[in-house]
């Protein structure tokens, strides 16, 4: 993630998934040109009426035990980090249209999250220079509905998996970026 990031020189960062902070943290310390952080994970009232995969529901309990201990909370990165709290089916995406360099789709793994995850995710790519879709858990036996979505999107789209992990990134040319 942080070479990804580092590779589209990225000013704003879009993690779905906030979980315990740490790749939130991970990615603020070690990419010098970020200055804006989002990351989104669920409320606790849409806690209570999210349908979700029973591998998801755990780690979204384990999200709210952690809630004021997150890796980032208390750090000198804290203030770039702006924390978004909804389930990503509702969420309103208009503000961060075109404004993204790097998505994380790291959130709800069920098809219908994953897909929607995905289309808001191209949706933010800023579109006047290099920008970046990374996804978690390409391969992940726990999720095989991930690896097949993102197979059948590969169809479409140039999206590399990184050998020995379970990530998976699609770069995207700015419109106005000449590579001759
Ligand atoms: C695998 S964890 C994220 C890990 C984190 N990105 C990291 O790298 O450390 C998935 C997170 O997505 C959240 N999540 C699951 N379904 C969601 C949804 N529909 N909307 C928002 N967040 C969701 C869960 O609560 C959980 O904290």
């Amino acid at each position: 993630m942080v070479s990804l990031a580092r590779l589209v020189n990225a000013r704003t960062f879009f993690e779905f998934g906030t979980y315990l902070g740490i790749q939130t943290l991970n990615i603020a310390m070690n990419v010098p040109s970020l200055v804006n952080i989002y990351t989104l994970d669920l409320d606790y009232e849409s806690f209570k009426n999210v349908k979700q995969h029973k591998p998801d529901h755990i780690v979204s309990l384990k999200h709210f035990e952690y809630e004021r201990r997150l890796a980032f909370l208390g750090s000198p990165f804290e203030n770039m980090i702006q924390r978004l709290y909804s389930d990503s089916n509702e969420f309103d995406f208009s503000d961060f249209e075109g404004e993204i360099d790097i998505v994380y789709v790291d959130g709800g793994h069920d098809l219908g999250t994953l897909r929607s995850d995905t289309e808001n995710a191209f949706k933010m790519l800023r579109p006047d220079s290099l920008s970046c879709i990374a996804w978690h858990d390409y391969g992940n036996p726990n999720y095989p509905d991930l690896t097949q979505y993102l197979d059948d999107l590969s169809i479409e789209y140039d999206i590399y998996h990184v050998e020995e992990t379970w990530a998976a990134f699609y770069l995207q040319k700015g419109e106005d970026i000449d590579f001759k």
